[in-house]
């Protein structure tokens, strides 16, 4: 079996060599072909940080073991962790947090047993990166979040909680301020739930769930949540179990899965040979558990946790009364423990199974055929005006242009109505949005949006517009505050 391998940076190298020394002490059955990818491939002026080489070979083998990789700052160019994870949609990004015996938390010294699997979205959300300054002093970030990309990674979640033997299913959300996107989320959710029924599916709101994961911890099982709010929410997590050093990560595709460490290059130690493996090392479970190999990650894993439960440590965590051990003296450890069984939960022995994962080549993309809605129409536009004056100025102007096919309904600013009613209390910025919907309420059609554009840019610069749909008595598009 083999699988592609890129050290990545910083310390990367020296964490993956300790546990390549660990899956080979271990006789795990992997071939590893090694791959060019991170900040020195930037630097030869590959824009988007691996060399053809390195996708291809990727690609062909369907799974990629990394290390942690800088994205060089202020060159223009994207995360190469974000890109590989979008260009192979690995749209789900599983994180296990579990109290490990030797690592002190505050919840470990209660007794308060934590195992915590987080899924983030992985792919959309503000993550699609696509930012414009629509003003001099006003920057839009667009936030995508589609129904395909939802049912995805919510199915994936509940499939893994079932395999799991999961109790509980919670879907964390800000559907109550973002009743659109969020909204879309938490229906798949519920959607996906329904062919669970062995699950107890729930939703909360996820400020108040970062309150309960603090205060409750052991009352949470699988969460699952989009992009941004799931990255904020997971490195809590791992505040929980004893920091970043203890989160392993596996992104997962239909055809590509990449798994690395949560942690980052940590450049301030790099080339000590002080860091901690043991996130990377998590990770590598993960990989072996997916690739069938359950008997490796069983006798190594149990030798972990008998390593931590003894005390050994490195720099970053454990007993600072005792010496620590360095990155490699820690994999020795690992490996001298090779059949030795934790006294807190240790893992039952298992028999590999054969692999699923195979690579093939997608002829068509599944996620395009959408089932349009019925009765889809256009029932009116936000025009996005750039503006420093005041409201009334601009709804008279806006009232000018509307002509025969569209009234003006409201001019909001930071998605605070401003007109008709409003306060002057409200700050404004150079920015206004004007709804304008059909007169009649017929349907419209692009033309008539563009006729209405070409007549307001006599008066306005607007840098950006959106049309308002319908799917049936459905509203495609939000209310401002104080409509
Ligand atoms: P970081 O995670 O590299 O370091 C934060 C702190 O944690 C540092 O004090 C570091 O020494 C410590 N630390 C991290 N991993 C450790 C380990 N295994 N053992 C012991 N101590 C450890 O985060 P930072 O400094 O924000 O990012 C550094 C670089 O890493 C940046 O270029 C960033 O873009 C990149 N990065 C890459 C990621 C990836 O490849 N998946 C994820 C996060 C950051």
């Amino acid at each position: 079996m083999k699988i592609a391998v890129a050290k990545g940076d910083g310390i990367g190298p020296e964490i993956m060599d300790a546990v390549l020394k660990i899956f080979k002490a271990a006789d795990t059955p992997l071939e590893y072909e090694f791959v060019d990818m991170g900040k020195w491939v930037f630097d030869k002026g590959f824009n988007n940080g691996m060399t053809p080489e390195a996708l291809q070979t990727i690609e062909k083998l369907g799974v990629l073991f990394k290390g942690p990789m800088e994205t060089p700052k202020g060159k223009g160019v994207k995360s190469i962790n974000v890109t590989a994870r979008k260009t192979w949609n690995t749209y789900a990004n599983k994180r296990t947090f579990q109290t490990l015996h030797g690592v002190d938390t505050v919840f470990s010294k209660a007794g308060i047993p934590i195992d915590i699997t987080v899924v983030r979205e992985n792919i959309e959300d503000t993550y699609g990166g696509i930012e414009h300054m629509l003003t001099h002093d006003v920057a839009l970030s667009r936030r995508f979040i589609t129904r395909p990309g939802s049912l995805q990674v919510i199915r994936y979640a509940f499939e893994m909680a079932k395999q799991k033997n999961a109790r509980r299913i919670t879907c964390g959300h800000k559907a109550n301020i973002m009743k659109i996107t969020d909204g879309l989320f938490l229906e798949c959710f519920y959607e996906v739930a329904k062919n669970y029924p062995e699950l107890q599916a729930d939703d909360v709101i996820v400020d108040d769930l970062c309150m309960k994961l603090v205060t409750r911890p052991d009352s949470f099982d699988v969460v699952v949540l989009t992009n941004l709010q799931g990255d904020i929410v997971s490195d809590l997590c791992a505040g929980l179990v004893g920091g970043l050093g203890f989160a392993p990560s596996a992104n997962i595709g239909d055809h590509i899965s990449i798994f690395e460490a949560v942690h980052g290059t940590a450049p301030d130690i790099a080339g000590k040979n002080i860091a901690n493996p043991t996130a990377l090392l998590l990770s590598g479970f993960g990989m072996l558990r997916h690739l069938g190999l359950l008997q490796s990650a069983v006798m190594i894993e149990n030798a972990l946790l008998y390593t931590l439960e003894s005390g050994v440590h490195t720099g970053d965590f454990g007993d600072k009364s005792k010496p620590s051990v360095n990155t490699t003296q820690f994999a020795d450890a690992i490996i001298a423990n090779f059949g030795k069984k934790p006294s807190h939960n240790p893992k039952p022995d298992l028999v590999d199974v054969p692999s699923a994962c195979t690579v093939f080549n997608l002829e068509k993309n599944a996620m395009m055929e959408s089932v349009e809605g019925e009765n889809e129409k256009i029932v009116g536009v936000d025009m996005f005006i750039e503006s420093n004056v005041q409201p009334e100025e601009i709804a008279k102007k806006c009232q000018r242009h509307a002509g025969v096919k569209f009234k003006l309904i409201n001019i909001s600013n930071r998605g605070t109505q401003v007109w008709p009613t409003g306060s002057r209390y409200t700050n404004l910025v150079n920015q206004y949005n004007a709804r304008f919907e059909s007169l009649d309420g017929e349907g419209l059609n692009q033309q008539d949006i563009i006729g209405l554009y070409v007549s307001l840019s006599g008066d306005f610069k607007i840098p950006s517009l959106e049309l308002l749909n319908m799917w049936g008595d459905k509203k495609g598009y939000s209310l401002a505050q104080g409509q």
